[in-house]
């Protein structure tokens, strides 16, 4: 069972402030996009990765690769507008006898092994995908404007992270569908079956400098 990993690594971290695309500001000694890219090439779970690089960005992500040795690293397509055209143009490096495509966000670096393991070893049992996930300390409620619609019950909500696995084919057809904030929601809307698994809260995403400096502390 090959397994391929695509790294969404192409956005452009507007709100990290920085004067470079969020993948290549500094998490301790590296770039950001170093620390998930050598975890993953790293991991007895992944074959081959294919990184999403924002535009302009791709000879720089390459050499990286090669300076980490990351020899899983198979492609580095340009990234797109949103996250879901860069998975798009990840996932069709993906050759047609990969059985499972695991998507990962470049902006979640701390990226534990045993994860990987729940999400592909979940596909084994059955599933379409599997997602790692989180419960919900706080109460939610749904709102519409300043006005409170309804409070929602919290045993019934997770807070979904990456990496996201996937049989190739199923994924491969439901990205042909409208734009998502996640995978997985394309494979549900395809009427895929999604099962969660434990996540990790150390692969909280980076997305302010307040993020980044969490991270760092936590390397
Ligand atoms: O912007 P946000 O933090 O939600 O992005 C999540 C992940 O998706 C990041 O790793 C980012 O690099 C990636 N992304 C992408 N292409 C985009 C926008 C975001 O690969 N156009």
């Amino acid at each position: 069972m090959s397994v391929w990993a695509v790294l969404a690594a192409a956005g452009s971290g507007e709100r990290l402030g920085a004067d470079r695309p969020k993948a290549f500001v500094r998490l301790g000694e590296q770039p950001l996009l170093a620390e998930s890219l050598a975890r993953l090439d790293a991991s007895d779970w992944v074959d081959a990765i294919v990184v999403a690089a924002p535009p302009g960005w791709e000879e720089p992500a390459i050499l990286l690769a090669e300076e980490l040795g990351c020899g899983k690293v198979s492609a580095c397509v340009t990234g797109g507008a949103t996250r879901a055209d860069s998975v798009r143009l990840g996932v069709a490096e993906v050759p047609a006898d990969a059985a499972v495509v695991l998507v990962h966000d470049a902006a979640r670096p701390l990226l534990d092994d045993a994860v990987v393991e729940r999400v592909v070893t979940a596909l084994g049992e059955g599933w379409d995908g599997a997602v790692p996930t989180l419960p919900i300390p706080d109460t939610v409620k749904r709102v519409d404007g300043e006005q409170v619609l309804e409070t929602l019950r919290r045993d019934e909500l997770r807070v979904v992270q990456t990496p996201q696995a996937f049989v190739a084919d199923i994924l491969r057809k439901a990205l042909s569908g409208s734009d998502w904030t996640d995978c997985s929601a394309a494979v549900e809307a395809a009427g895929g079956r999604v099962r969660i698994v434990d996540g990790d809260p150390r692969l909280a995403k980076v997305t302010d400098a307040a993020d980044l400096d969490r991270v760092a502390a936590l390397l």
